[in-house]
């Protein structure tokens, strides 16, 4: 029997024989525990989700998103949907292990609007539908960013108020489309410089408004959904590092001239040799809660090199127990969210031109690694967090 047809009769097995039949294929479902992941070789094996059985019988840990609600922390994934029409179990870990979901790409201007003025919520709305399904929250990402950006815009310096219609209609329409069924909207993704002082100059909106778009950006996105908390988004200011600071000292800025920014988002996308320790991070939370504002830790990968060898795996797991960690020591840091969960669709073979891999927590089979066991313990271990604190955040889980 090839795969397919071991597959479907296992699962027709269990289907018809429900208990007895569990029993008798025990055996068979140990090896998608972490604990004894076979490595990184293809299984040849068709992906399976780990055995949580439809009757409810749990054969390995409970996932991810029971574990993390009981600590107040939302868990959530980079949501693909040309992922999610083209294979079934994508959908069906998400669900499983996921109370959280952003759009890796469907909230994005190039895909609202490809064509100028013209709306296209139609990928989007395939992730709202399947957070709605499976009660999952949604913080939206990018409003405004640099990146990603149409044909009729990249490259191009509108006229001042052209550029200012644009941005405010863009803001008003989107928000007020997804408004009470996005909790968390990432305004500006992207917008400090990486090395000098100051604002990122490149991109449509700095060159053709200044730096003032950013304010006019959070004014409109408080007025399109004033029940929206409002984040900056970025990256490399996961520690205690120098943009960090930058960003620091610019947010306690803004809001002392009355911006409506509710909290930060650190991107987290690291190496495994180029990572910030966990009291750094916690320091870092923490100032920032200190200010106000709630932290989310909103793109989080953690790069291996291509042919990583099984110790690496056990030090990358680390790396997510260490963010965990970070995230549950720290005031108010309300959301942990992967940049997708399965080593079969990741945007970092891709940028890396093949040279990193293997940077979550799921292998290309769908079977956990450490990393999942990792976290998995943080939030299966840990003495409870104070839970009362983080529902009262007004983000009900
Ligand atoms: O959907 C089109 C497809 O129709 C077309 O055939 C194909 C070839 O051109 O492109 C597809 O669009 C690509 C899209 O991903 C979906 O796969 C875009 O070209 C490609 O640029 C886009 O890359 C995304 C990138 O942001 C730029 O938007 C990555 O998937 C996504 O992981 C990455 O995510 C960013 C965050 O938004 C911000 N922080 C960093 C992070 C990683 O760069």
């Amino acid at each position: 029997m090839g795969s397919k047809g071991h597959e479907l009769s296992r699962r027709a097995f269990l289907k018809t024989t429900g208990a007895a039949g569990i029993a008798a294929v025990v055996p068979l479902l140990r090896p998608i525990s972490a604990r004894t992941w076979p490595g990184n070789q293809r299984s040849g094996l068709r992906p399976e989700p780990p055995a949580v059985l439809e009757n409810g019988f749990p054969m390995a840990t409970e996932p991810l998103r029971g574990l993390a609600a009981k600590k107040g922390l939302l868990i959530g994934t980079a949501f693909s949907s040309d992922a999610f029409k083209k294979d079934p179990v994508y959908g069906e870990v998400m669900a499983r292990e996921f109370n959280c979901l952003v759009a890796e790409n469907e909230m994005k201007l190039d895909v609202l609007q490809r064509v100028r003025g013209q709306f296209d919520f139609g990928p989007a709305e395939v992730m709202m539908a399947f957070a709605g399904r499976h009660g999952m929250k949604v913080r939206a990402v990018p409003l405004v960013w640099h990146d990603a950006l149409p044909e009729w815009a990249r490259d191009k310096t509108f006229p001042r108020s052209e550029a200012l219609d644009i941005l405010r209609e863009h803001i008003f329409t989107v928000m007020r489309h997804f408004r009470g069924r996005v909790f968390a909207w990432d305004v500006l993704n992207e917008g400090l410089s990486d090395t000098g002082p100051g604002l990122r100059e490149e991109g449509p909106w700095y060159r053709s408004i200044g730096p003032e778009y950013v304010e006019r950006a959070y004014h409109w996105a408080h007025e399109a959904d004033p029940q929206a908390a409002l984040f900056y988004n970025d990256y490399a200011m996961d520690g205690m590092s120098e943009k960090a600071d930058r960003c620091y000292r610019w947010v306690q800025e803004l809001l002392g001239r009355g911006v409506p920014i509710h909290g930060v988002g650190l991107q987290y996308h690291v190496r495994m040799d180029k990572h910030p320790q966990p009291s750094e991070v916690t320091q870092n939370i923490r100032r920032f809660n200190d200010l106000g504002l709630i932290v989310h830790i909103t793109e989080l990968d953690v790069w291996l090199p291509k042919n990583a060898a099984r110790a690496e795996f056990q030090q990358q797991a680390d790396i997510y127990r260490g963010v965990f960690e970070a995230a549950l020591a720290a005031p108010k840091c309300q959301a942990v969210v992967l940049w997708g969960f399965t080593d079969r669709y990741s945007w970092v073979p891709g940028i890396s031109n093949g040279t990193y891999d293997h940077a979550l927590i799921f292998d290309r089979d769908y079977r956990p690694k450490p990393a999942y066991e990792a976290i998995s313990s943080v939030l299966g271990n840990t003495a409870p967090a104070d839970c009362g604190a983080r529902v009262r955040e007004g983000v009900p889980l």
